[in-house]
């Protein structure tokens, strides 16, 4: 089995999977907390280099008060519990998106974590946090902008390896696979330009429900697509 080097996951349905249950939603995101744990340690052992969860996106704030104060809570504990994850699996932590908009409390953990676990190169782990792509890339092109406006970058430097450079996650080859659960068929918003060749896999799996197997089932189908970037299928 050829085991994708980059994986990005939409973690999608832990609301309804609760609901499914007679349980709030909140129950839905402390299971779907505990399944990343479970899945990192899964990706690890099946030779990952590279996984992108997409846990809060800049549109979730809409949600009620309750909702996104559970999820801050939740955020809270699993930076903390993620220093132990991330030693064991010798996994590095980088937080993507905008984390000016969280409590300072949070925003402390997150460089806590990064700082602890930067020389970890075993799997690479980035989580999405008030993260949108189109939000992502106006920010790293304002700054291109500005290095453009002092003469730090010329036009004719404006590249697309150049562009890559100014978002969240320069230096971080593209998604191989992008798996989404729990039966929507979009991006919301994901990682626009990074998966512009990447394979797509949608499941009805609710998030919490995820496991190896439907991990292992996922990297079989991607095994059986054609991958061409545009170009000539090899016979
Ligand atoms: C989508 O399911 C999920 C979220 C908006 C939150 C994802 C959060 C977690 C998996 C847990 C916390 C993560 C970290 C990094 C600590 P949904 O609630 O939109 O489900 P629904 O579509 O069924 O309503």
């Amino acid at each position: 089995m050829n085991v994708p080097n980059h994986i990005a996951i939409i973690l999608d349905g832990n609301g309804r999977w609760a609901k499914a249950k007679g349980m709030p939603r909140s129950y839905g995101h402390v299971k779907g907390c505990a399944n990343l744990e479970t899945i990192c340690d899964d990706m690890k052992e099946l030779g990952v280099k590279y996984l992108t969860v997409y846990a809060f996106s800049t549109e979730n704030w809409k949600r009620s008060r309750e909702e996104v104060e559970g999820l801050m809570k939740l955020f809270r504990s699993y930076l903390k519990k993620c220093l132990k994850i991330s030693e064991r699996n010798k996994m590095r932590v980088k937080i993507i998106g905008d984390i000016t908009a969280f409590d300072q409390d949070i925003q402390e953990k997150i460089v806590q974590l990064e700082e602890f676990s930067k020389d970890y190169d075993e799997l690479y782990f980035q989580i999405a946090l008030n993260y949108g792509s189109r939000d992502e890339i106006t920010r790293g092109m304002r700054r291109m902008a500005q290095d453009v406006a002092e003469g730090k970058l010329l036009p004719s430097e404006v590249t697309e390896d150049a562009i890559g450079n100014y978002l969240d996650t320069a230096g971080v080859p593209d998604p191989d696979l992008m798996i989404r659960t729990s039966g929507e068929l979009r991006l919301s918003n994901f990682l626009l330009w990074q998966m512009a060749y990447t394979e797509f896999y949608f499941t009805d799996v609710p998030w919490p429900d995820f496991n190896k197997a439907e991990l292992v089932r996922a990297i079989e189908k991607y095994n059986q697509r054609d991958r061409r970037y545009g170009g000539v299928k090899e016979e």
